[in-house]
């Protein structure tokens, strides 16, 4: 009985660390989003997300707000599309083309660290 015991706590441990460990190694990285963002996402939604970039005055519409609660409340799945596929009928392209999935997991946690 004792000997029972011992073992199933040994498999406990060893399933609760499984997805600790997954989740550390798949963790999209926030600073590295900031790099891909200054690269190709800054000229339109400014500096710090606001869509205070000089070219949002030549932009109908202009580029979205992305500290906004109408952008942060989107899905993840949702924001992902988007950046993708691009938005039709304004000035956001997609950049599925251009950038790596893991790159664009990147941008999400960037965009998820931006501040109103
Ligand atoms: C050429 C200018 C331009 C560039 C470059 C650009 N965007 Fe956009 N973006 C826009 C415009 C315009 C919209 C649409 C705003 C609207 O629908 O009112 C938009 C919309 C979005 C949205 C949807 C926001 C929402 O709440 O619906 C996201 C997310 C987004 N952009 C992310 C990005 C990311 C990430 C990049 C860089 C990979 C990027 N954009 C590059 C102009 C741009």
């Amino acid at each position: 009985m004792r000997r029972r015991n011992g073992v199933g706590i040994a498999v406990v441990v060893l399933l609760g660390l499984g997805p600790i460990h997954v989740a550390v190694s798949g963790q999209a990285n926030p600073e590295a989003g900031k790099k891909v963002y200054a690269a190709s996402c800054q000229n339109c939604h400014g500096p710090t997300g606001k869509g205070d970039s000089e070219m949002a005055a030549y932009l109908a519409p202009p580029p979205a707000d992305l500290t906004a609660k109408s952008t942060q409340t989107k899905p993840d799945a949702q924001l992902r599309k988007i950046i993708m596929e691009g938005r039709s009928g304004t000035a956001m392209t997609g950049y599925a083309a251009s950038l790596s999935e893991a790159q664009i997991d990147d941008l999400l946690a960037y965009i998820r660290s931006l501040k109103p």
